[in-house]
């Protein structure tokens, strides 16, 4: 079963319009033959340069967050529509920094994925456990609350233009990549709930990203297991030169 292979970078609160557009110059020069699909999440404030410095590459512009309202009276938030109109085609949604720092609930995401497919933007669904939960054995538990709870209103239609990304929370920014085998267990038991909930015609097509500590090291051996489509990455999404090689190491 051949699935789309996407290498997702998450540039966090990182970066100016003018290093961002600079890095999109450098990149395509780099990233031309490249078979992945290159995603880019990058801040608000440079979704409307980038998408215009990406025009007409394989370079895909997104942002890392959105309210789930059309509009209104919420100081600081944004909307989907507002992303679009800036050139966004994706979204993340239920990040583990959005989770965890800022207390987004699974329900609170699920109204943003509702959103983000009505409002034409490709959602990316962020799932993971905490090391405690891990420790505690909860992983698969909370893997399937998180999936069942933010796709509850997602009609098999909808359902193939979403991309799952697994980010197990000790693994992000901690240098400490799950093993090629601990993420394959974790990817296959997605899938096997995606499988429950759509069937494995759907299931079957749905890229399932890994994330957390990805870098030219270990992209490989990732992307060899059978279930991981592509990566989100962070840190290593920053430098050209770096994200280039993740790139083209797929
Ligand atoms: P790192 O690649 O820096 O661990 O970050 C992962 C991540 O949070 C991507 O969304």
């Amino acid at each position: 079963m051949s699935r789309e292979q996407i290498i997702a970078g998450n540039w966090k609160m990182y970066k100016t319009t003018k290093e961002a557009v600079d890095f999109i110059e450098n990149l395509k020069s780099k990233v031309g033959s490249s078979l992945a699909s290159i995603y880019l999440a990058v801040p608000f404030t440079m979704i409307s340069e980038t998408a215009k410095a990406a025009e007409g590459t394989n370079i895909i512009i997104g942002a890392q967050n959105m309210n789930d309202a059309t509009e209104g009276a919420f100081t600081g938030e944004i909307a989907g529509i507002m992303l679009k109109d800036a050139g966004a085609e994706f979204v993340l949604l239920g990040h583990s920094e959005r989770r965890h720092i800022f207390k987004e609930s699974n329900e609170f995401i699920q109204k943003k994925l509702e959103r983000a497919l009505k409002d034409d933007l490709q959602p990316i669904l962020c799932i993971g456990e905490t090391q405690e939960e891990r420790d505690s054995e909860k992983t698969e538990e909370v893997l399937e609350t998180q999936i069942k709870t933010a796709l509850k209103n997602v009609s098999e239609k909808d359902m193939e233009k979403v991309v799952v990304a697994y980010e197990p929370v000790w693994a992000i920014g901690t240098g400490k990549t799950a093993t090629p085998e601990i993420a394959e267990k974790a990817h296959a038991y997605i899938r096997k709930v995606l499988k429950e909930l759509y069937g494995k015609t759907i299931s079957d097509k749905i890229s399932i990203l890994y994330g957390g500590s990805v870098k030219p090291a270990n992209i490989e051996a990732l992307m060899n297991e059978k279930n991981i489509d592509g990566a989100l990455i962070g840190g290593a999404s920053l430098d050209p030169d770096t994200f280039a090689e993740v790139i083209n190491k797929c």
